[in-house]
């Protein structure tokens, strides 16, 4: 495993504070820095706890929300009310229980047609990371370069909404893209690698022993379409732990 950093806890609740307490710091170090922070949020069950954690009493106060400014990596094809949308999830266990201003949040429209949802996500992420001048886009890529992108891993690899068999696996241009599932029997909205490629940091989240296998795939090659695999740094100055994996022992208990 070269190139991406390891941590291991030894439970989900530890793996979410700790998460947490990454993005408080980082959230931190770039409004202080630059003014913003943008963090492009990860979809599934994994980040509610992470999200419940940074909303808590001993967090949220630490963050500089009227700075900070939210992404989605990925969204179900859903309205925003749905209980499969991944905005909807964030709204209930983050968003609704912390300052961050209206403005700031820069949800995917699940409910409008996918491609045009995903041609208007990359517009409006494209225009906003232009908006902030040189610090918005990756060094030597000139794509934007979100500060942070929490991503997910299942079972079957798969991370963001690249799973594996589908079309947006093949984009190298586009930085948001609609997909189809055909396991799923549904539409999807996802960032690219190209695009989660320039972000500062790339961060995973796994927890639970049903993931173990996928993370050893993940982090050790093997054999299979492991779309997780995909997301490597094209930034001219990645940091070592590029990506940085946080799992908890059960999720771990393979490696
Ligand atoms: C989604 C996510 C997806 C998720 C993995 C893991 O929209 O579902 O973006 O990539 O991260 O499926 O999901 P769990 O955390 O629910 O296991």
């Amino acid at each position: 495993m070269t190139g991406a950093g390891l941590r291991v806890y030894d439970t989900a609740e530890e793996l979410a504070a700790a998460a947490a307490g990454l993005f408080a710091d980082l959230a931190a170090a770039e409004v202080e820095a630059k003014g913003v922070f943008t963090a492009a949020l990860s979809g599934g069950s994994t980040p509610g706890m992470t999200y419940d954690a940074l909303a808590g009493p001993d967090r949220a106060g630490r963050v500089p929300w009227q700075g900070v400014h939210l992404f989605w990596g990925d969204e179900r094809c859903v309205g925003p009310d749905d209980p499969e949308s991944n905005f909807a999830m964030a709204r209930e266990r983050l968003i609704s229980r912390v300052d961050i201003p209206g403005e700031n949040i820069h949800r995917m429209r699940g409910e409008d047609h996918p491609a045009a949802s995903a041609r208007r996500y990359e517009e409006e992420l494209t225009g906003f990371f232009t908006s902030l001048g040189p610090p918005g886009s990756a060094p030597g890529t000139g794509v934007p370069a979100l500060d942070l992108v929490f991503l997910g891993l299942g079972a079957d690899c798969h991370t963001l909404s690249l799973f594996p068999g589908t079309a947006a696996l093949e984009e190298t241009e586009r930085l948001v893209v609609e997909n189809y599932i055909p396991r799923l029997g549904s539409w999807r909205l996802t960032m690219t690698p190209r695009l989660v490629g320039a972000a500062g940091s790339a961060v995973f989240l796994v927890s639970g022993g049903g993931k173990a296998e996928a993370l050893v795939r993940a982090l050790g090659g093997g054999e299979g379409d492991c779309p997780a695999r995909l997301i490597r740094s094209s930034r001219l100055d990645p940091d070592n732990d590029w990506p940085l994996w946080l799992v908890d022992r059960a999720a771990a208990r393979l490696l």
